[in-house]
């Protein structure tokens, strides 16, 4: 499984991308608003940082403006894919950019049979929101799941799956558990992933018992 982190936090991207396990990031106008900074500046510096694909979203709300903005935010850099949100529009828009070869990330997905056009109209990316569907109390696991088993019934879907607005560690690990191709994690989640009580206390016991040796590896 592949982890993006859904950030446009300089800061924390750089420093998460020393673990050497970011394929890639996902922003959107949100988490842009949150940075404080220029969109452009913002995804150039993420692409500096970060080799794996990097998600910007267009904001115009006709295909053609989303295609005019695609172009320039594919521009900022050769790993940009560019986010459309699942619309009538968004879906005309994805399926000009990928006729000129531009990944496409589409964002909002909330159904299977959303999931299905996007795919069918070429997206690089699906991101189907599993945290906003628990929110208002359906099942957001279950889209992951049938969208699996939908894509995987047809060779030429080459669409990959990315699990996004995930809330909880128990959220990335049944994102895995259901097939998805990538995880689009909050920081917050991804370094809860490295904890463990037994961990903590099984270090802590080494290093003392450790201490009682006298000895020294360096
Ligand atoms: C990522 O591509 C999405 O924009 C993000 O995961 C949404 O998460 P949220 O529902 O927590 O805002």
């Amino acid at each position: 499984m592949k982890f993006f982190i859904d950030t446009a936090n300089i800061e924390e991207i750089k420093s998460l991308s020393e673990t050497g396990l970011i394929d890639g990031v996902t922003t959107n106008p949100t988490l842009i608003a949150k940075s404080g900074n220029d969109i452009k500046d913002t995804i150039r510096n993420i692409c500096k940082i970060i080799k794996g694909p990097v998600s910007a979203e267009v904001t115009a709300i006709n295909s053609t403006g989303m295609i005019e903005e695609g172009k320039i935010l594919f521009d900022i850099a050769e790993n940009v894919v560019v986010k459309v949100p699942l619309t009538f529009e968004g879906l005309i828009a994805c399926n000009k950019l990928r006729e000129i070869d531009i990944p496409v990330n589409v964002t909002l997905c909330f159904s299977s049979s959303q999931a299905l056009l996007a795919a069918k109209a070429g997206a690089t990316f699906i991101s189907p929101f599993i945290g906003r569907l628990d929110d208002i109390g359906l099942d957001g696991m279950n889209l992951i799941s049938e969208i699996r088993t939908i894509y995987d019934n047809y060779d030429n879907i080459t669409t990959e799956i990315l699990a996004a607005s995930i809330r909880t560690n128990n959220h990335v690990i049944n994102a895995a558990l259901q097939g998805a191709d990538v995880a689009t994690i909050p920081p917050k989640i991804l370094k809860e992933l490295f904890d463990h009580p037994l961990t903590k206390s099984g270090l802590d016991t080494f290093l003392d018992d450790w201490g009682k040796t006298g000895q020294k590896i360096v």
